[in-house]
């Protein structure tokens, strides 16, 4: 399938995998770009500027295809060494940025003029319309139902994704609630170039996780995510359990006085304990509302093969099928 996304980031097939924290290793990002799809690893789940390089490294060790880097720009206490971290991007030979966050316009020109390309992440069309003013190469729109930080406007992608197609010109991709070949072409129809997964890429062979962490997935319905950080205006999707349930209390009760202090032990620090230990109790994790879709656990291989393969037969079977 070719379209705009396909052609800039030169891919076989339009399907990219989000960054994910603790989920973005190389193991992953190679599986999916191996595939033919576009992997990201996650910057911040390195250390230092020089672990990523390091993960660079593997990476490209791993594959040849094209992979991605995401950077995420959070309201943190301690600003990580971003120039340090965009070094490790470029001299690693790395030409494609998913950034997200706050604005990236002050760490683009740097990217740019080294030929890399950027992918903005945002969860409305005011920001999706601000990155293509700044000059981004495309956006990764994110729906209300995605997994991880949707923002404050709470717009679904059936209403996001055709007003983006209607106000932006550079390429964009559909994400949150994507997972097979359904989501594909409805995303296509609606404006999109293409999608981006995070939840269903966690449940895949490659993915390097605890098995409880996929497991977790496979057993959730679309019922199952919470949001929580509302009152802290830093809304995000998670998986429910006893910890979640323990800090929404925490937010009723609490109510406009809360501080993240008095939510600390229910979001800091969890996703070594959640992704690699597997204590799927320790705390918040983000997940999707697709958790629902999500029924197996197949090799990134199997998956976007079969989404291909189905999308085609959606199109001309299906969709031709009622033309004729
Ligand atoms: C476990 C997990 C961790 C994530 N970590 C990040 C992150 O560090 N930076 C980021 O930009 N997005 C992050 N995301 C969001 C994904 O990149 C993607 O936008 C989102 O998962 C799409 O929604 P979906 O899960 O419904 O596919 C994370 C998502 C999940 C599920």
């Amino acid at each position: 399938m070719k379209t705009r996304i396909t052609e800039l980031f030169g891919i076989q097939h339009p399907i990219i995998q989000g960054g994910m924290h603790y989920v973005g290793f190389a193991e992953l990002v190679a599986a999916v770009s191996n595939a033919g799809g576009l992997g990201i690893i996650t910057a911040l789940t390195q250390k230092t500027p020089s672990d990523l390089a390091k993960e660079i490294a593997r990476c490209h060790e791993m594959t040849d295809k094209p992979f991605g880097v995401n950077l995420t720009f959070l309201p943190t206490v301690s600003t990580p060494d971003y120039p340090g971290y965009i070094d490790a991007i470029i001299d690693g030979g790395v030409n494609i940025v998913e950034t997200a966050g706050r604005n990236p316009q002050a760490y683009l020109p740097k990217l740019q003029n080294a030929g890399v390309k950027i992918m903005h992440k945002c969860t409305s069309v005011r920001h999706a319309v601000k990155a293509e003013k700044i000059g981004c190469d495309a956006v990764s729109v994110d729906g209300f139902e995605c997994g991880g930080h949707p923002g404050e406007d709470d717009i679904p992608n059936m209403i996001l994704l055709p007003r983006a197609e209607e106000e932006l010109t550079i390429p964009f991709v559909a994400s949150g609630g994507m997972a097979d070949a359904r989501s594909l072409v409805a995303s296509l129809s609606l404006g999109a170039d293409g999608i981006s997964m995070g939840t269903r890429f966690i449940a895949t062979k490659e993915a390097p996780v605890h098995e409880n962490v996929k497991k977790a997935i496979v057993a959730a319905s679309e019922l199952d995510t919470r949001l929580i950080m509302r009152p802290l205006r830093n809304t995000e999707r998670v998986m429910n359990n006893p910890a979640v349930e323990r800090l929404l209390e925490k937010e009723a009760a609490l109510g406009k006085n809360i501080k993240f202090e008095d939510i600390i032990e229910e979001v800091a620090g969890m996703y070594p304990r959640i992704m690699r230990k597997g204590e799927m109790d320790a705390g918040a994790w983000s997940c999707g509302m697709v958790a629902g879709l999500i029924h197996d656990i197949p090799t990134c291989k199997e998956l976007i093969d079969h989404m291909m393969s189905e999308a085609e037969k959606i199109i001309r079977n299906r969709l031709l099928g009622m033309l004729s």
